[in-house]
């Protein structure tokens, strides 16, 4: 079927989706366009590119592009396309490319913001309208790039609100992210795992907030978790973390839930990571920031606890721990999820050790936690392709959300609100309505 704007509209109800929005091939071709064609979506830290002639490849949507330090030193973001016969002038992977971009199929040759550079044997264009000066010989930049403290994001469309409008509510969790370095500045560091998984890419952002899950899904590894803690006397950190989720239904609504324009939204956090007068990894964190900003400041830098953070369209970062899983749509039914973890510059190098073991524990392909989710996720989407029902429901204290600025907000932290504010974000873009 052609979509209108109407039955587009007609997916979206105030408490419930229509599945045909998980697995329409059509939906996600539209979605690539009116979304991922308009929004701000995060290419990459800056940190990826840090000498001139880095470069780092990505996914813009279904665009293939690569984000450069060029040698003005600004990061660019340019459409992986060579303008003679196409080709993709870099192989997707990280690399240097030196002063300029060379193509591998007749070495055309490009300077690191894309414009053009030289084409071989010149003669050959002479009395032709072929011009070097014209855009259409120059790799072609997308509309607009922006940094935010050093994470780069990119928008294929020349109108639109600033990059700071934009992330609005959730601005403030890159800031905190970036406080909790005594220099205001991370830096990505360790690698970074991909995974992918055989899910459209919506189920991924809806999870983030789904506290009804945790102690069913993750039943495994908290009840592992809670036996090793037994056998060892005494629960680290590492066990901790995994047996968060086994917390009580009561537990998690109590939490809050933030959710704003766009579709992004975060949590309260869900464990601390330790406390400044018993953890000696939170006490010598405590002090760096102390000695970069005062007594005061570091307190409440620490006291910030936020869980999944949601930039609709880019991700989640996590500022406890330093992470940013970036979520890619290949496909109706394929999602490419890298993450990435931060080191904060300045911090005690324990401070990065413990993000990289939530990464492992948590967010890792070969974590005990995430292959439970990328298991449901599957399941989702092959049981929404049955013809076992049309609707998908997110009815849990619907109707009861609160309006704050710039978005909503509920008290039950089991309330779907999550979902139905990134389905109004969706319906929003969709109907080219921001
Ligand atoms: S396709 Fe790039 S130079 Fe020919
Ligand atoms: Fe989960």
């Amino acid at each position: 079927m052609s979509y209108s704007n109407e039955s587009i509209a007609g997916l979206v109800r105030p408490d419930s989706v229509h599945k045909s929005v998980y697995t329409d091939p059509e939906i996600f071709q539209l979605e690539m366009d009116r979304i991922y064609g308009h929004a701000w979506i995060y290419a990459g830290h800056e940190s990826q590119v840090p000498k001139v002639g880095d470069y780092h490849t990505t996914r813009i949507g279904d665009q293939d592009v690569i984000m450069v330090r060029g040698v003005d030193n600004k990061v660019h973001v340019l459409y992986n396309r060579c303008p003679h016969k196409g080709a993709m002038l870099v192989a997707r992977g990280d690399g240097n490319a030196g002063k300029f971009f060379r193509c591998p199929y007749h070495a055309w040759t490009f300077k690191l913001d894309g414009s053009h550079l030289a084409a071989p044997i010149r003669r050959g264009f002479e009395g032709t309208r072929f011009d070097p000066a014209s855009p259409e010989f120059s790799m072609r930049a997308l509309a607009r790039v922006e940094n935010y403290r050093g994470f780069v994001f990119a928008s294929q469309a020349a109108e639109g609100p600033s990059l700071s409008d934009f992330l609005g509510g959730v601005r403030s969790s890159i800031d905190n992210l970036c406080d909790r370095s005594p220099e205001g500045e991370v830096e990505v560091a360790g690698g970074v795992f991909k995974v992918m998984q055989p899910s459209n890419w919506k189920v991924f952002y809806e999870n983030l907030h789904d506290t009804m899950h945790a102690n069913v899904t993750h039943e495994s590894s908290y009840t592992s978790a809670r036996e090793q803690a037994e056998a060892y006397g005494s629960m680290p950190l590492e066990l901790h973390i995994m047996d968060g989720n086994g917390e009580p239904y009561d537990f998690w609504e109590k939490l809050s839930l933030m959710a704003f324009d766009y579709g992004h939204g975060y949590m309260e956090g869900i464990f601390n990571p330790g406390a400044i007068e018993t953890d000696p990894v939170t006490r010598s964190h405590f002090e760096s920031l102390e000695a970069a900003y005062g007594r005061e400041r570091a307190l409440a830098i620490l006291g910030e606890n936020r869980h999944n953070t949601i930039i609709y369209g880019s991700g989640s970062p996590h500022t406890v721990f330093q992470q940013f899983r970036v979520i890619r749509p290949i496909s109706v039914d394929r999602t490419m999820v890298e993450i990435q973890t931060f080191r904060l510059k300045g911090a005690p190098e324990a401070i990065f050790k413990r993000g990289l073991m939530y990464a492992n524990l948590i967010n890792s392909p070969s974590s005990n936690v995430m292959p439970d989710d990328i298991e449901l996720y599957g399941r989702c989407q092959q049981g929404n392709q049955t013809r076992g029902g049309d609707w998908v429901s997110q009815h849990r204290y619907a109707g009861t959300d609160k309006p704050i600025e710039g978005g909503m907000t509920s008290i039950n932290g089991t309330s779907e609100l999550p979902m139905r504010n990134q389905f109004q974000a969706w319906k929003q873009y969709m109907l080219g309505e921001i």
